[in-house]
């Protein structure tokens, strides 16, 4: 049987994105009152190891993995590529050909989504996408798991992206078409997602419209998410902040949104950058839960790769 992968919200289908979204917010609520040390009630992932191989930095993507396979009963190996014979030349098939026969599943954080793919394609076990330079599809399960506890079904609201047209951008436009909510891009013209996503979600039908007003993206909004002007494939420069610095979300920007709207960022934040500390810090603002929910997240990835639950 093929590992089932979790590579990108566009190769999966809106009833297995559901399937997943539905459990993680069961197991959340499963666990409610018991000290993050203690393991889930049920232990389904018990006796399964999860290899986290990071190429780049972060936070959120690996706590909150490790503390998901460890509450679900699992183990965690934390792999840096530098460290690995990866980084002398090793090819990512024989890797994925060696580790398919030590741990279960496998998390891949790089900048090349040509090595992610290139990973499931010789993996005999799961592979989950921890990031790439085109996409970040946890985050968004995340996110929608963030909106939804929130304010109810995403499906027939408007979500509006303002900033860059970075790969969480990329994941929220594949996200649109699989679950069915409005998503207006508010993106600089020379950092606008590329025409190879925008004319997939054409394709699907999707309601993904691209502005360079920020005003425009936002107006009349129930949810505005913006990320950070440099992301880690990125060159710093201050050319980038030059050209992004309309985009910055404030809270006049945020007054053109529905009153009741939400504030998202995946985090990590720049205060007074791509977001103001009103906002990030204001009550519209739910980027805590947020990052507390790529733990509750996770799980219902790994058990849907793990279990095929
Ligand atoms: N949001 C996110 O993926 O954060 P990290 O880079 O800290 O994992
Ligand atoms: N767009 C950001 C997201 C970080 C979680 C980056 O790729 O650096």
């Amino acid at each position: 049987m093929n590992p089932r992968h979790f590579l990108d919200i566009d190769r999966l289908s809106g009833p297995e994105l559901r399937s997943i979204l539905d459990r993680s917010a069961a197991m959340k609520q499963a666990r409610q009152g018991l000290p993050r040390g203690t393991p889930d009630p049920d232990r389904p992932l018990a006796g399964r190891l999860l290899a986290m191989i990071f190429d780049k930095p972060s936070t959120r993507t690996r706590v909150s993995f490790d503390v998901a396979m460890r509450q679900l009963g699992g183990e965690t190996l934390l792999l840096h590529t530098g460290e690995m014979q990866l980084g002398r030349g090793e090819t990512i098939a024989d890797t994925a050909r060696v580790l398919s026969r030590y741990v279960d599943a496998i998390m891949l954080r790089t900048g090349r989504q040509g090595a992610l793919d290139e990973l499931a394609e010789h993996a005999s076990v799961p592979v989950i996408n921890g990031l790439t330079n085109v996409s970040h599809p946890c985050q968004i399960m995340a996110d929608i798991m963030t909106y939804e506890e929130h304010r109810g079904a995403i499906a027939g609201r408007r979500v509006a992206w303002v900033g860059d047209g970075n790969n969480v951008a990329n994941s929220w436009i594949h996200a649109s078409a699989r679950l069915g909510f409005e998503l207006r891009l508010g993106c600089p013209e020379e950092l606008a997602p590329t025409k190879r996503v925008l004319g997939w979600a054409e394709k699907q039908g999707a309601q993904v419209s691209l502005s360079a007003d920020p005003y425009h993206a936002v107006a009349d909004s129930d949810l505005v998410v913006a990320d950070v002007w440099v992301s880690m494939a990125d060159d710093p420069g201050s050319k980038r902040h030059n050209v992004l610095a309309p985009y910055r979300v404030d809270g006049k920007l945020m007054a053109a949104a529905k009153p009741d709207a939400l504030f998202m960022h995946c985090l990590p934040a720049h205060r007074g950058e791509e977001v103001t500390a009103e906002v990030l810090d204001g009550p519209q603002s739910v980027v805590w839960d947020e990052a507390e929910n790529r733990l509750h997240a996770q799980k219902g990835i790994l058990t849907w790769c793990l279990l095929r639950a």
